[in-house]
Protein backbone atom coordinates (compact mmCIF):
# COMPACT_ATOMS: atom_id res chain seq x y z
CA UNK A 1 0.00 0.00 0.00
CA UNK A 2 1.20 3.14 -0.98
CA UNK A 3 1.40 6.92 1.15
CA UNK A 4 -0.03 8.57 -1.54
CA UNK A 5 -1.67 7.39 -5.14
CA UNK A 6 0.35 6.77 -8.19
CA UNK A 7 -0.78 7.66 -11.59
CA UNK A 8 0.17 6.05 -14.20
CA UNK A 9 -0.54 7.16 -17.89
CA UNK A 10 -1.27 4.20 -20.29
CA UNK A 11 0.85 4.50 -23.71
CA UNK A 12 -1.82 3.14 -25.72
CA UNK A 13 -3.18 5.95 -25.91
CA UNK A 14 -0.31 8.15 -26.65
CA UNK A 15 0.52 9.42 -30.76
CA UNK A 16 3.01 6.87 -31.17
CA UNK A 17 4.90 9.00 -34.05
CA UNK A 18 5.84 10.78 -30.96
CA UNK A 19 5.89 8.39 -28.25
CA UNK A 20 9.16 9.48 -26.30
CA UNK A 21 8.18 12.97 -26.49
CA UNK A 22 4.31 12.33 -24.83
CA UNK A 23 6.24 9.94 -22.29
CA UNK A 24 8.18 12.47 -21.13
CA UNK A 25 5.39 15.43 -21.00
CA UNK A 26 3.77 12.99 -18.64
CA UNK A 27 6.40 12.27 -16.76
CA UNK A 28 7.06 16.31 -16.36
CA UNK A 29 3.68 16.75 -15.37
CA UNK A 30 4.42 14.28 -12.40
CA UNK A 31 3.53 10.65 -13.48
CA UNK A 32 5.72 8.24 -11.41
CA UNK A 33 4.49 4.96 -13.43
CA UNK A 34 4.16 4.49 -17.00
CA UNK A 35 1.63 1.77 -17.54
CA UNK A 36 2.19 -0.38 -20.99
CA UNK A 37 -0.77 -2.82 -22.56
CA UNK A 38 -0.20 -5.39 -24.08
CA UNK A 39 -2.56 -7.44 -26.54
CA UNK A 40 -2.58 -10.25 -28.14
CA UNK A 41 -5.84 -10.45 -30.69
CA UNK A 42 -7.04 -13.91 -28.93
CA UNK A 43 -7.12 -13.34 -25.07
CA UNK A 44 -8.45 -9.80 -26.12
CA UNK A 45 -10.30 -8.54 -29.46
CA UNK A 46 -7.40 -6.18 -30.42
CA UNK A 47 -3.72 -6.66 -30.94
CA UNK A 48 -1.62 -3.08 -29.45
CA UNK A 49 2.42 -4.05 -29.28
CA UNK A 50 4.96 -6.05 -27.60
CA UNK A 51 8.07 -5.90 -25.93
CA UNK A 52 9.42 -3.45 -28.62
CA UNK A 53 6.96 -1.11 -27.26
CA UNK A 54 8.20 -1.47 -24.06
CA UNK A 55 11.60 -0.98 -24.37
CA UNK A 56 11.31 1.97 -26.60
CA UNK A 57 9.15 3.58 -24.23
CA UNK A 58 11.62 2.95 -21.35
CA UNK A 59 13.86 4.01 -22.89
CA UNK A 60 12.04 7.64 -22.80
CA UNK A 61 11.91 7.51 -19.57
CA UNK A 62 13.51 6.32 -15.96
CA UNK A 63 9.99 6.37 -14.07
CA UNK A 64 8.79 2.38 -13.07
CA UNK A 65 7.49 0.06 -15.96
CA UNK A 66 4.25 -1.37 -15.04
CA UNK A 67 3.43 -3.65 -18.16
CA UNK A 68 0.00 -5.00 -18.37
CA UNK A 69 -0.42 -8.44 -20.35
CA UNK A 70 -3.49 -9.24 -21.59
CA UNK A 71 -2.25 -12.53 -23.63
CA UNK A 72 -2.93 -15.99 -23.49
CA UNK A 73 0.58 -17.88 -22.64
CA UNK A 74 2.06 -14.93 -20.72
CA UNK A 75 5.18 -16.99 -19.58
CA UNK A 76 6.71 -17.46 -22.94
CA UNK A 77 6.91 -13.85 -23.06
CA UNK A 78 7.74 -13.13 -19.51
CA UNK A 79 11.59 -12.98 -20.44
CA UNK A 80 11.44 -11.15 -23.01
CA UNK A 81 9.54 -8.53 -21.09
CA UNK A 82 12.20 -8.12 -18.45
CA UNK A 83 14.49 -7.42 -20.75
CA UNK A 84 12.67 -4.49 -21.96
CA UNK A 85 12.37 -2.86 -19.30
CA UNK A 86 9.81 -3.96 -16.97
CA UNK A 87 9.51 -3.62 -13.68
CA UNK A 88 6.46 -5.60 -12.83
CA UNK A 89 4.35 -7.74 -15.21
CA UNK A 90 0.58 -8.67 -14.64
CA UNK A 91 -1.17 -11.21 -15.81
CA UNK A 92 -4.54 -12.07 -16.13
CA UNK A 93 -6.44 -14.31 -13.92
CA UNK A 94 -8.92 -15.78 -16.87
CA UNK A 95 -5.88 -16.21 -19.34
CA UNK A 96 -3.75 -18.95 -17.57
CA UNK A 97 -3.89 -22.07 -16.52
CA UNK A 98 -1.37 -22.17 -13.30
CA UNK A 99 -1.82 -18.66 -11.90
CA UNK A 100 0.63 -19.39 -8.81
CA UNK A 101 3.22 -20.98 -11.29
CA UNK A 102 2.63 -17.71 -14.02
CA UNK A 103 3.13 -15.40 -10.87
CA UNK A 104 6.22 -17.23 -9.46
CA UNK A 105 7.91 -17.23 -12.77
CA UNK A 106 8.04 -13.61 -13.18
CA UNK A 107 9.52 -13.12 -9.13
CA UNK A 108 11.87 -15.33 -10.44
CA UNK A 109 13.58 -12.46 -12.70
CA UNK A 110 13.45 -10.08 -9.54
CA UNK A 111 10.46 -7.91 -10.56
CA UNK A 112 7.11 -7.57 -9.55
CA UNK A 113 4.29 -9.31 -10.43
CA UNK A 114 0.72 -8.76 -10.94
CA UNK A 115 -2.67 -10.41 -11.56
CA UNK A 116 -5.10 -8.26 -13.22
CA UNK A 117 -9.07 -9.30 -13.05
CA UNK A 118 -11.90 -8.55 -15.90
CA UNK A 119 -14.81 -6.98 -14.24
CA UNK A 120 -16.91 -9.83 -14.62
CA UNK A 121 -14.40 -12.65 -12.79
CA UNK A 122 -15.51 -13.31 -9.06
CA UNK A 123 -13.08 -11.15 -7.22
CA UNK A 124 -12.72 -14.86 -5.28
CA UNK A 125 -11.06 -16.23 -7.99
CA UNK A 126 -7.86 -14.56 -6.51
CA UNK A 127 -8.33 -14.88 -3.13
CA UNK A 128 -5.72 -17.75 -3.00
CA UNK A 129 -2.87 -15.16 -5.27
CA UNK A 130 -3.41 -12.37 -2.72
CA UNK A 131 -0.50 -12.92 -0.50
CA UNK A 132 1.65 -13.62 -3.39
CA UNK A 133 1.48 -10.73 -5.60
CA UNK A 134 2.32 -7.00 -5.21
CA UNK A 135 -0.14 -5.12 -7.15
CA UNK A 136 -4.29 -6.66 -8.11
CA UNK A 137 -5.05 -5.00 -11.61
CA UNK A 138 -8.81 -4.29 -11.00
CA UNK A 139 -9.88 -4.07 -14.55
CA UNK A 140 -13.03 -1.00 -14.70
CA UNK A 141 -13.84 -1.73 -18.04
CA UNK A 142 -14.12 -4.78 -20.46
CA UNK A 143 -10.09 -4.65 -21.22
CA UNK A 144 -9.14 -4.65 -25.25
CA UNK A 145 -9.52 -1.02 -25.81
CA UNK A 146 -8.85 2.65 -24.67
CA UNK A 147 -11.45 5.18 -24.34
CA UNK A 148 -13.96 3.27 -23.04
CA UNK A 149 -16.68 4.40 -19.89
CA UNK A 150 -15.74 2.99 -16.31
CA UNK A 151 -17.99 0.23 -15.04
CA UNK A 152 -19.74 2.08 -11.65
CA UNK A 153 -19.68 -1.44 -9.72
CA UNK A 154 -15.73 -1.37 -9.85
CA UNK A 155 -15.94 0.69 -7.03
CA UNK A 156 -17.43 -1.69 -4.92
CA UNK A 157 -14.62 -4.35 -5.90
CA UNK A 158 -11.89 -1.53 -4.87
CA UNK A 159 -13.73 -1.62 -1.82
CA UNK A 160 -13.51 -5.42 -1.39
CA UNK A 161 -10.25 -5.24 -2.54
CA UNK A 162 -9.25 -3.32 0.18
CA UNK A 163 -10.94 -4.76 3.19
CA UNK A 164 -9.21 -8.29 2.46
CA UNK A 165 -6.18 -6.58 2.55
CA UNK A 166 -6.69 -5.12 5.26
CA UNK A 167 -8.43 -7.97 7.11
CA UNK A 168 -5.84 -10.20 5.85
CA UNK A 169 -2.41 -7.90 6.82
CA UNK A 170 -1.45 -7.88 3.36
CA UNK A 171 0.01 -5.17 1.51
CA UNK A 172 -0.32 -5.84 -2.22
CA UNK A 173 -1.36 -2.26 -4.62
CA UNK A 174 -4.97 -2.29 -5.69
CA UNK A 175 -4.62 -0.23 -9.49
CA UNK A 176 -7.88 0.84 -11.30
CA UNK A 177 -7.62 0.25 -14.97
CA UNK A 178 -10.30 1.49 -17.75
CA UNK A 179 -12.32 4.53 -17.90
CA UNK A 180 -10.26 6.97 -14.91
CA UNK A 181 -10.97 10.20 -15.45
CA UNK A 182 -10.94 13.66 -13.81
CA UNK A 183 -14.66 12.79 -12.77
CA UNK A 184 -14.05 10.09 -11.01
CA UNK A 185 -10.25 9.37 -10.08
CA UNK A 186 -11.18 10.86 -6.61
CA UNK A 187 -13.88 8.01 -6.23
CA UNK A 188 -11.33 5.74 -7.16
CA UNK A 189 -9.01 6.35 -4.41
CA UNK A 190 -11.58 7.11 -1.86
CA UNK A 191 -12.70 3.65 -2.33
CA UNK A 192 -8.99 2.44 -1.73
CA UNK A 193 -7.17 2.85 -4.51
CA UNK A 194 -3.20 2.97 -4.96
CA UNK A 195 -2.32 3.23 -8.48
CA UNK A 196 -4.50 4.60 -11.41
CA UNK A 197 -4.27 4.00 -14.65
CA UNK A 198 -5.16 7.06 -17.21
CA UNK A 199 -4.70 6.89 -21.14
CA UNK A 200 -7.32 9.02 -23.11
CA UNK A 201 -8.15 10.85 -20.12
CA UNK A 202 -3.91 11.90 -20.44
CA UNK A 203 -2.86 11.98 -23.89
CA UNK A 204 -6.07 13.20 -25.44
CA UNK A 205 -5.33 16.39 -23.71
CA UNK A 206 -4.00 19.19 -25.55
CA UNK A 207 -1.29 19.74 -22.48
CA UNK A 208 -0.30 16.83 -21.45
CA UNK A 209 1.77 17.51 -17.99
CA UNK A 210 -0.91 20.25 -16.96
CA UNK A 211 -3.71 17.46 -17.61
CA UNK A 212 -1.05 15.20 -15.70
CA UNK A 213 -1.50 17.44 -12.68
CA UNK A 214 -4.86 18.07 -13.04
CA UNK A 215 -5.34 14.49 -12.21
CA UNK A 216 -2.68 14.17 -9.32
CA UNK A 217 -4.37 17.14 -7.64
CA UNK A 218 -7.44 15.79 -8.22
CA UNK A 219 -6.68 12.55 -6.34
CA UNK A 220 -4.74 13.94 -3.43
CA UNK A 221 -6.34 16.90 -2.72
C1 LIG B 1 -7.77 -1.57 -21.50
C2 LIG B 1 -6.40 -1.21 -21.00
C3 LIG B 1 -6.35 0.13 -20.31
C4 LIG B 1 -6.67 1.26 -21.19
C5 LIG B 1 -6.93 2.48 -20.36
O1 LIG B 1 -7.72 -2.80 -22.13
O2 LIG B 1 -5.94 -2.18 -20.09
O3 LIG B 1 -5.09 0.32 -19.69
O4 LIG B 1 -5.68 1.53 -22.12
O5 LIG B 1 -7.33 3.47 -21.25
P1 LIG B 1 -8.46 4.53 -20.89
O6 LIG B 1 -7.94 5.30 -19.75
O7 LIG B 1 -8.59 5.31 -22.16
O8 LIG B 1 -9.69 3.75 -20.54
ZN1 LIG C 1 -4.04 -1.77 -18.81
Amino acid sequence: MSASPILAPSILAADFTRLGEQIRQATEGGAQWIHCDIMDGHFVPNISYGAMGVDAANQATDRFMDVHLMIFNPDSYTESFVKAGADLLSVHVEAVAHLHRSIQHIKSFGIQAGVAINPATSLSLIDPILEEVDLVVLMSVNPGFGGQKFIPSSLGRIQALADTRARRGLSYKIEVDGGVTLDNIRSCVDAGADVLVAGSSVFAANDIPSRVRELITRMTA
